[in-house]
Protein backbone atom coordinates (compact mmCIF):
# COMPACT_ATOMS: atom_id res chain seq x y z
CA UNK A 1 0.00 0.00 0.00
CA UNK A 2 1.29 3.46 -1.16
CA UNK A 3 1.41 6.33 1.06
CA UNK A 4 0.52 9.80 -0.49
CA UNK A 5 2.75 12.43 -0.09
CA UNK A 6 2.81 16.00 0.68
CA UNK A 7 3.53 16.54 -2.56
CA UNK A 8 1.15 14.48 -4.09
CA UNK A 9 -1.57 15.82 -0.81
CA UNK A 10 -0.82 19.49 -2.26
CA UNK A 11 -1.20 18.73 -6.31
CA UNK A 12 2.37 17.96 -7.48
CA UNK A 13 4.53 20.04 -9.48
CA UNK A 14 1.95 22.47 -10.42
CA UNK A 15 1.55 23.84 -6.84
CA UNK A 16 5.16 23.93 -6.37
CA UNK A 17 5.73 25.50 -10.12
CA UNK A 18 2.93 28.27 -8.85
CA UNK A 19 4.23 28.60 -5.54
CA UNK A 20 7.94 29.32 -6.87
CA UNK A 21 6.70 31.42 -10.01
CA UNK A 22 4.84 33.47 -7.21
CA UNK A 23 7.59 34.02 -5.09
CA UNK A 24 10.48 35.16 -8.08
CA UNK A 25 7.80 37.26 -9.40
CA UNK A 26 8.01 39.07 -5.78
CA UNK A 27 11.90 38.70 -5.62
CA UNK A 28 12.60 39.97 -8.95
CA UNK A 29 11.03 43.63 -7.37
CA UNK A 30 12.46 43.32 -4.30
CA UNK A 31 15.82 46.06 -3.68
CA UNK A 32 17.16 43.79 -1.11
CA UNK A 33 17.06 40.51 -2.27
CA UNK A 34 17.40 41.14 -6.23
CA UNK A 35 21.34 42.42 -6.20
CA UNK A 36 22.37 38.87 -4.15
CA UNK A 37 21.04 36.91 -7.28
CA UNK A 38 24.23 36.63 -9.38
CA UNK A 39 22.69 35.66 -12.60
CA UNK A 40 20.48 38.26 -15.11
CA UNK A 41 17.85 35.82 -15.75
CA UNK A 42 16.03 34.27 -12.72
CA UNK A 43 14.51 31.68 -14.75
CA UNK A 44 17.34 29.23 -13.18
CA UNK A 45 17.39 29.89 -9.84
CA UNK A 46 13.29 29.27 -10.04
CA UNK A 47 13.92 25.65 -11.81
CA UNK A 48 16.49 25.08 -8.99
CA UNK A 49 13.85 26.00 -5.53
CA UNK A 50 11.14 24.69 -7.59
CA UNK A 51 12.93 21.19 -7.78
CA UNK A 52 14.26 21.57 -4.49
CA UNK A 53 11.23 22.04 -2.59
CA UNK A 54 9.62 19.16 -5.18
CA UNK A 55 12.19 16.68 -3.91
CA UNK A 56 12.08 17.29 0.02
CA UNK A 57 8.01 17.25 -0.04
CA UNK A 58 8.34 13.72 -1.52
CA UNK A 59 8.23 14.26 -5.26
CA UNK A 60 10.86 12.98 -8.19
CA UNK A 61 14.52 13.61 -7.07
CA UNK A 62 15.37 15.38 -9.96
CA UNK A 63 16.69 18.07 -8.28
CA UNK A 64 19.63 15.55 -6.86
CA UNK A 65 19.76 14.03 -9.93
CA UNK A 66 21.29 17.44 -11.21
CA UNK A 67 22.44 19.18 -8.33
CA UNK A 68 23.88 16.53 -6.10
CA UNK A 69 23.20 16.64 -2.51
CA UNK A 70 21.44 20.01 -1.75
CA UNK A 71 23.67 21.44 1.11
CA UNK A 72 22.17 24.66 1.59
CA UNK A 73 23.65 26.36 3.89
CA UNK A 74 27.25 25.90 2.15
CA UNK A 75 25.46 26.88 -0.98
CA UNK A 76 24.23 30.07 0.63
CA UNK A 77 27.65 30.99 1.73
CA UNK A 78 28.57 33.11 -1.01
CA UNK A 79 25.73 35.58 -0.45
CA UNK A 80 25.11 37.86 2.60
CA UNK A 81 22.12 36.67 4.33
CA UNK A 82 21.54 38.61 7.35
CA UNK A 83 17.93 39.24 9.42
CA UNK A 84 16.62 41.37 6.59
CA UNK A 85 17.83 39.22 3.51
CA UNK A 86 15.82 36.35 5.69
CA UNK A 87 12.40 38.44 6.72
CA UNK A 88 12.18 39.71 2.54
CA UNK A 89 12.78 36.15 1.38
CA UNK A 90 10.25 35.25 4.17
CA UNK A 91 7.90 38.22 2.51
CA UNK A 92 7.88 37.06 -0.77
CA UNK A 93 7.50 33.54 0.05
CA UNK A 94 4.86 34.20 2.37
CA UNK A 95 2.93 36.05 -0.62
CA UNK A 96 3.30 33.07 -2.88
CA UNK A 97 2.27 30.62 0.15
CA UNK A 98 -1.13 32.69 0.72
CA UNK A 99 -2.34 32.53 -3.03
CA UNK A 100 -1.43 29.19 -3.63
CA UNK A 101 -4.71 28.19 -2.17
CA UNK A 102 -3.62 25.16 0.17
CA UNK A 103 -5.56 23.84 2.45
CA UNK A 104 -5.10 25.38 6.20
CA UNK A 105 -3.09 22.52 7.52
CA UNK A 106 -0.97 22.38 4.32
CA UNK A 107 -0.50 25.82 4.27
CA UNK A 108 0.54 25.78 7.93
CA UNK A 109 3.14 22.71 7.45
CA UNK A 110 4.71 24.18 4.44
CA UNK A 111 5.22 27.40 6.61
CA UNK A 112 6.74 26.12 9.51
CA UNK A 113 9.22 24.66 7.67
CA UNK A 114 10.08 27.64 5.81
CA UNK A 115 10.24 29.66 7.97
CA UNK A 116 12.85 27.11 9.98
CA UNK A 117 14.65 26.70 6.79
CA UNK A 118 15.30 30.86 6.32
CA UNK A 119 16.61 31.07 9.41
CA UNK A 120 19.34 28.19 9.12
CA UNK A 121 20.34 29.81 6.21
CA UNK A 122 21.38 32.92 7.88
CA UNK A 123 25.04 33.66 7.94
CA UNK A 124 26.04 37.44 9.00
CA UNK A 125 24.39 39.20 12.15
CA UNK A 126 23.56 42.09 10.13
C1 LIG B 1 19.91 29.46 -4.26
C2 LIG B 1 19.16 33.48 -1.70
C3 LIG B 1 16.70 30.95 1.57
C4 LIG B 1 16.75 27.18 -1.43
C5 LIG B 1 19.95 30.76 -3.82
C6 LIG B 1 20.66 31.82 -4.48
C7 LIG B 1 20.46 32.95 -3.75
C8 LIG B 1 19.60 32.61 -2.66
C9 LIG B 1 21.00 34.34 -4.03
C10 LIG B 1 21.49 31.67 -5.75
C11 LIG B 1 20.57 31.63 -6.93
C12 LIG B 1 20.78 30.42 -7.78
O1 LIG B 1 21.61 30.51 -8.65
O2 LIG B 1 20.11 29.40 -7.55
C13 LIG B 1 18.46 33.15 -0.57
C14 LIG B 1 18.12 34.06 0.51
C15 LIG B 1 17.45 33.35 1.45
C16 LIG B 1 17.34 31.97 0.95
C17 LIG B 1 18.46 35.55 0.59
C18 LIG B 1 16.92 33.91 2.75
C19 LIG B 1 16.87 33.24 3.88
C20 LIG B 1 16.46 29.71 1.02
C21 LIG B 1 15.64 28.67 1.62
C22 LIG B 1 15.65 27.62 0.78
C23 LIG B 1 16.48 27.98 -0.36
C24 LIG B 1 14.90 28.82 2.95
C25 LIG B 1 14.97 26.28 0.87
C26 LIG B 1 13.90 26.05 1.56
C27 LIG B 1 17.63 27.45 -2.43
C28 LIG B 1 18.03 26.51 -3.47
C29 LIG B 1 18.97 27.15 -4.26
C30 LIG B 1 19.11 28.50 -3.72
C31 LIG B 1 17.52 25.07 -3.62
C32 LIG B 1 19.72 26.55 -5.45
C33 LIG B 1 20.93 25.78 -4.91
C34 LIG B 1 21.72 25.13 -6.02
O3 LIG B 1 21.37 24.02 -6.44
O4 LIG B 1 22.68 25.74 -6.48
N1 LIG B 1 19.31 31.27 -2.72
N2 LIG B 1 17.97 31.91 -0.28
N3 LIG B 1 16.96 29.25 -0.17
N4 LIG B 1 18.29 28.63 -2.64
FE1 LIG B 1 18.15 30.25 -1.45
Amino acid sequence: TSVETFYDQVGGEETFRRIVARFYAEVAEDELLRPLYPEEDLGPAEERLRLFLMQYWGGPHTYSDSRGHPRLRMRHAPFKIGPAERDAWLRCMRIAVDEAGLEPRHREQLWEYLEMAAQSMVNSWF
